[in-house]
């Protein structure tokens, strides 16, 4: 958001300003204090202007004035009633060189999943993609994918439902995907150079509109949530979890809904099937077989 309009959010949100103070807090002119509160206002903000000064009285329900506003966070966000995919923008971005941006969508309508699948992705979804440029080789980037897991799990939860993490990073609630992560990423062998997040929560929408029977939607099991505020807990989540990497595993650990299961686990060479007891940096699943310890890079996981 621009500096001086996030600037005006922030007093107002302490209370009423009137025109004159906010001018001289912020070292603006009173006419551009006017110019700034109409365009909040052609954001949706509700700016009300009484004998007290100008008032705050609704903030929009989403959108990227919406999200940043209040954001604990480092992201600049991206907004879009419509586009085919947050990642393809997001990839799109990481050519013009930009970084910590938040590509956001009420629907995508060529949303993309994991293994080259459609994402189904109708409108009322929460449908994101983060863009980052972390500091480490690229086989340390399943880390990143699973701080997302984490994020994404503690969005669920702050909904009241009680969400569990599939190896590596499906988000179940009572067995069923509430959300998936497609990382895509660029870089050499010792240096990522950018990598893109994309997260689907299905949120708002009716699980008739989902193609899996494993599938089920924030609404189905909660009733329609604030996006907005489940969005700025997963960045804020996010966030604090990209910054503080040693924490990752340990926070995924307590999300787990794998660990302690018997598993399958389908790899590029062959199927394995055990306990799962637990996971190694950069995001290996260790699965206890009749045959021994097995480490799992990658491969689609079932919980039996
Ligand atoms: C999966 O298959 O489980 C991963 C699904 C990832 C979907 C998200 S929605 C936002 C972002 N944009 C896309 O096209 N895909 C990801």
């Amino acid at each position: 958001m621009q500096a001086t309009r996030a600037q005006i959010l922030d007093a107002l949100s302490d209370g009423p300003r009137t025109g004159p103070k906010l001018a001289e807090e912020l070292d603006i002119t009173r006419a551009a204090v006017w110019k700034h509160i109409e365009a909040l206002r052609e954001d949706g903000f509700e700016v009300v202007s009484n004998a007290a000064g100008y008032e705050l009285e609704a903030v929009p329900d989403y959108g990227a004035s919406a999200v940043e506003f209040g954001l604990d966070a480092p992201y600049e966000v991206e907004y879009h009633d419509s586009i085919d995919s947050t990642n393809r923008r997001g990839r799109e971005l990481a050519g013009d060189g930009r970084e910590d941006i938040v590509v956001l969508a009420d629907e995508q309508t060529g949303g993309r999943g994991r293994l080259k699948r459609e994402w189904s992705s109708p409108s009322g979804g929460i449908w994101l993609s983060l863009l980052l440029r972390p500091t480490m080789p690229t086989t340390h980037a399943p880390l990143v994918t699973m701080a997302a897991a984490v994020a994404t799990a503690e969005a669920v939860a702050s909904t009241g439902v009680e969400p569990e993490i599939k190896w590596p990073n499906d988000v179940l609630v009572d067995g069923k995907k509430v959300s998936g992560i497609l990382t895509e990423m660029e870089g050499e062998a010792d240096r990522i150079s950018w990598l893109v997040v994309g997260i689907g929560i299905n949120a708002n929408v009716d699980i008739e509109s989902l193609p899996e029977d494993r599938a089920t939607s924030l609404r189905e099991l909660c009733g329609d949530v604030d996006r907005r505020e489940v969005v700025q807990t997963l960045l804020e989540s996010m966030s604090e979890l990209v910054a503080d990497r040693d924490r990752i595993l340990s926070a995924w650990r307590a999300r787990s809904g794998t660990l302690g299961r018997r598993v399958s686990v389908e790899t590029p060479n062959g199927e394995i099937v055990g306990e799962a007891v637990d996971v190694e940096s950069p995001g290996a699943l260790l699965v206890d077989t009749a045959d021994g310890r097995e480490r799992v890079t990658v491969g689609d996981c079932e919980h039996l």
